[in-house]
């Protein structure tokens, strides 16, 4: 079950190829551009195979230009394999109609700390685009660091780099160059905070530099995109226990290319969901039994959880190796 199901149509009015795998989708909503700030995603409603679909994208840019041109950007990457809304968003060209939700802000960029420092890992540029951008324009202290696997998925680099000049500093595999987050936090003043945004793996190495660095918590702000894990994804088993009369539902097979929350609710098991991206914790079910290992692609809990196998984000998270039993909290009416 989605909370909040307020849903608008908009329309394709453009499509850019970034790079080979990530494509910008301008957007014009029938009901106009609502006000947003940097951080903002949009929620889209995809339909694929007779599934429905919800996926957050990031808002590209700055707001005030969105707000004058009339239209959302967002940029999608090309996964594969996909769990589906990436070759859904790639399927569209202009003209086709979408239902949008939104726009909405988990991930706000504050203005008052005396420096700023943005990393973004891959497709994870989308929210920190305009972060630079609002942070160079506003003449606030500012860094950033963009790693990606090929210069040529730099995507927006000349735009931060004309705005940001030498404060900014790409990475990418290709070229076998790394961010050294221990480095880069050293250096920063007191009373800096650090922005992320990428997949899980560089997420939870800077919340582990954060911690060494013993910088305050509440001046780490990350997103993620929660595709992504240490591992490939493989298909597993899914068992639904605690029911109130101690039976167990049949096994359920997760393809590589389904989350657990999309097949629980192909089933009809109700979980709540928000974030879909393992940030909120709306779709955690307790783990009753596990036959293999948890991938925990979430940045939610905490490593110490995560060892602990107690519990999962269903929206993100898989297991390799076998299957595991569940408790959703769902019990189904028994009438
Ligand atoms: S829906 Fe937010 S963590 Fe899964």
């Amino acid at each position: 079950m989605k909370i909040d199901d307020q849903w608008a149509e908009a329309r394709v009015e453009a499509t850019r190829d970034l790079s080979a795998t990530v494509r910008e989708f301008t957007l014009r909503p029938a009901a106009g551009v609502a006000p947003w700030n940097v951080g903002s995603h949009l929620r889209v409603r995809l339909s694929a195979d007779g599934q429905d679909l919800l996926r957050s994208y990031s808002l590209v840019g700055l707001p005030q230009d969105s707000v004058r041109d009339g239209v959302y950007r967002i940029a999608v990457k090309r996964v594969d394999p996909s769990r589906g809304g990436s070759r859904c968003m790639w399927r569209l060209s202009a003209g086709a109609v979408l239902r949008i939700a939104g726009p909405d802000n988990h991930f706000e960029l504050p203005l008052a700390a005396p420096f700023t420092l943005l990393v973004a890992g891959g497709i994870g540029i989308t929210p920190m685009l305009g972060m630079a951008l609002t942070l160079a324009r506003r003449g606030t202290p500012v860094r950033m660091l963009y790693a990606a696997r090929s210069p040529d998925e730099l995507v927006y680099a000349d735009r931060l780099r004309a705005a940001l000049g030498d404060r900014l500093a790409t990475f990418t595999d290709a070229e076998g160059t790394r961010i050294d987050l221990d480095a880069e936090i050293a250096a920063l003043p007191a009373g800096a905070q650090m922005l992320v945004c990428g997949p899980a793996p560089l997420l939870q190495g800077a919340q582990s530099a954060w911690q060494r660095a013993d910088r305050p918590t509440t001046a780490l702000r990350f997103e993620t995109f929660g595709s992504g894990g240490l591992k490939g994804a493989e298909p597993f088993w899914v068992q639904v226990g605690g029911q109130k009369d101690g039976r167990m539902a049949a096994r359920i097979e997760v393809p590589a290319d389904r989350s657990l929350l999309q097949v629980l609710a192909e089933h009809g098991i109700d979980t709540m969901s928000d974030c879909e991206r393992g940030e909120c914790g709306l779709c955690v079910v307790d783990v009753l039994a596990l036959e293999g290992e948890i991938d925990h692609r979430d940045v939610f809990f905490s490593a110490e959880e995560k060892c602990a196998n107690r519990r999962l984000c269903a929206c993100v998270s898989r297991v390799r190796g076998g299957g595991v039993v569940v408790d959703t909290g769902y019990r189904p009416d028994p009438n």
